[in-house]
This record gives C-alpha cells, structure tokens and sequence, in this order.
C-alpha cells in the first residue's frame, strides 16, 4: 500500500479520459492484455470460467460485476438487473454462490431508497448466496453501514460487511457490527482520504490492521482477513494458534492475479482463501487502485500497452 501522495497521483490519473480510453482500447482485447492480469474479462462467461479454476485449485471465489458511482437511476436499473442476470449465471454454473458489489453502483449517489430497493432486489434472487457490500471512500461509510445494519434488521442475514483499518472510525465500527454478529472482511483500504479522517502513514494503517484483526478473530463472527501482506497473514495465524481459533472460523481473501503463489499455499496449510474475481467492461477505476497500490504495476502496464500498439 501506498502512502496518500501516491494515492492522490493515481486518483488524478483515473480521471484522465484520455488514459481511460487508451487503457480501454488495449486492456482487455487479448488473453494476453494487461489488465487480465487484475480482471477476469468483460463477460459472466470468462468470470464463470476463471471462477472454476480458482476452485479447482482448492480456492473459494466471489465475483464482483464491476461498476461504481453511476449518476441516474436508468443506469442503476440496468446494472441491478446485470447483477440479477450475474445471479442466474453463477447458479446455472454451480458454482460457489458469493457477490460482491458496490451501493454506488446500484445508485446510491442518485437516490438512497433507490440503491436500497436495487439491492433488495438482488438479494432476494440471491437466495442461499454470500453477498458482500465493498467499501467505498470514507463518504460513504457512515451511509453503507446505515444500510446495513437496516436490512440486517429486516432480517437479511446473507449479507456482510467491508471495513478500513486506515479510517480513523473502523474501531468503533467494528465494534458495531461485532455487536450484530454480522460478518466483516476487513481490508487496509485502497481510497485516498484526508488525514481528517485516516492514518496517513503506513505503518499506522498497518498496525490499525493488526489490532482490528486480533480483535475480529477474537470475537467477529467468520471475519475475512483481506490481505496480500505476509506479515499480517503471518500474525493472523500466529494469534488464531496462540488462542485456539479454529481454521475454519475464518478465511483469509485476495485479489483475482495478486500473489496466486501465497494463496496456494495458505490453501495447502489447510486454511480457507477466497479470490475476489472482478469482471465486466467498467473494469477501469478497480484497474487504477490495483496499480495505486504497487508502482511496479505500472512498468507492467506501460509494457504491455506498448507491446499491444504494435
Ligand atoms: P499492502 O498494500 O501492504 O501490500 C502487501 C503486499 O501485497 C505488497 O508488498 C505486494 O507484494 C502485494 N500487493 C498488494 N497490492 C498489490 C497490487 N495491487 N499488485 C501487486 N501486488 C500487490 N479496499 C477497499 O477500500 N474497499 C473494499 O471493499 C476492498 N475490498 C477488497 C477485497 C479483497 C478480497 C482484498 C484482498 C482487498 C480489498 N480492498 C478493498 C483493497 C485493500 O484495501 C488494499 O488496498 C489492498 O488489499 C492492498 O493492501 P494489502 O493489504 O494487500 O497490503
């Protein structure tokens, strides 16, 4: 993980048309292209086929359609009824039954009762499925947790939650959805934020991880430690032994093309992995926080692009 200057770089750069539209137009168009490193494909179909193989090498999977902050609610009808098609796909697939998505993307920007329904919608199709609400940028927290905790209330209990050890908040966040007994994966955090709100160094994001994930082990209900950091994972197996916390009483989860080689291996001690699997045509915006996070990604890209305008 970057510290935030490097972050605000490529906050910038995300916004550029002009990069998006030359990543877009070579990203994804060969096997080889870049940005299949990161994302599965544009379509159910290559997201469904990735999937079989992350399992069949002994790994749990989540598909995430990708899309954010869409600016109507015409757009967010069409992206919840792609996720409800999504749905129909995994469960005619036969395989493992998990989503991940993004209130944004069901509107939430537009209209808080839409996004609701939207999601609503989803959850209702997606009977006996693990759907998972990914954290956005520390504007909205406060809004997705509200959400939440409401539709836990109403009694939706296939749904879990994202927190970000870098926000100043998530101790007493975590504390929250501990009190439900809900599910949390907890993350470092990929968002550019102010030092308002979040630790700007990384060693305080990473200590932030380490506490909240001792304490999630502890006393969370099946939390996910999102991470590719080997000494969290390290720690995590380390305080899971010393306290007797059973493997199967959490997962660790990664990234679709991030340290593949770790994720077999925590696989073969006997742990539970899951991949997060992102896939569809909006892929920019996740492609541009996975390159945030690791500069060497971006040689990789520069590379590829250049090999692909050949
Ligand atoms: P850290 O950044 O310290 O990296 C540790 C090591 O991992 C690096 O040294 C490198 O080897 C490897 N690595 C990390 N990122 C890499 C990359 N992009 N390319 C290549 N290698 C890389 N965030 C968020 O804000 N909201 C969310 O909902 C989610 N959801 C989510 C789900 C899952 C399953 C994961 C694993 C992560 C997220 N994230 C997220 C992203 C998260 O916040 C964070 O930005 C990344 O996981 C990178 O942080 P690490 O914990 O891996 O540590």
């Amino acid at each position: 993980m970057l510290d935030n200057a490097s972050k605000a770089f490529f906050h910038l750069l995300a916004r550029s048309a002009t990069l998006k539209k030359i990543a877009s137009r070579y990203g994804m168009r060969r096997p080889s292209s870049f940005a299949r490193r990161f994302i599965a494909g544009e379509t159910v179909e290559e997201a469904i086929e990735a999937a079989r193989q992350v399992e069949a090498s002994g790994l749990l999977q989540t598909l995430d359609y990708l899309g954010e902050s869409v600016a109507t609610l015409k757009e967010a009808d069409a992206a919840t009824r792609d996720y409800l098609r999504v749905v129909d796909a995994i469960i005619n697939a036969g395989i493992g039954r998990n989503l991940s998505l993004k209130l944004t993307q069901l509107g939430l920007d537009v209209d808080r009762a839409s996004a609701v329904d939207n999601l609503r919608r989803i959850l209702e199709r997606a009977d006996k499925f693990f759907v998972r609400l990914d954290m956005e940028s520390s504007h909205y927290t406060e809004t997705t947790l509200g959400i939440f905790e409401t539709l836990w209330q109403q009694n939706y209990r296939n749904i879990g939650v994202v927190l970000q050890a870098d926000l100043h908040r998530t101790e007493q966040d975590a504390e929250r959805i501990i009190a439900l007994g809900a599910r949390i994966r907890l993350v470092k955090g990929a968002y550019r934020e102010p030092a308002t709100v979040a630790y700007p160094k990384k060693a305080d994001v990473d200590a932030a991880y380490a506490r909240l994930m001792r304490r999630l082990l502890l006393e969370g209900t099946y939390p996910a430690i999102a991470t590719h950091d080997e000494a969290m994972i390290r720690e995590a197996q380390r305080y899971a032994a010393e306290q007797h916390i059973a493997k199967e009483r959490f997962e660790f989860q990664m990234l679709y093309g991030i340290r593949r080689d770790l994720q077999t291996s925590l696989v073969s001690q006997g742990y539970r992995v899951r991949v997060y699997i992102p896939f569809g045509r909006q892929w920019f915006p996740y492609f541009m926080r996975r390159l945030g996070e690791r500069p060497a990604n971006v040689g990789f890209v520069v590379r590829g692009i250049a090999d692909e305008a050949r």
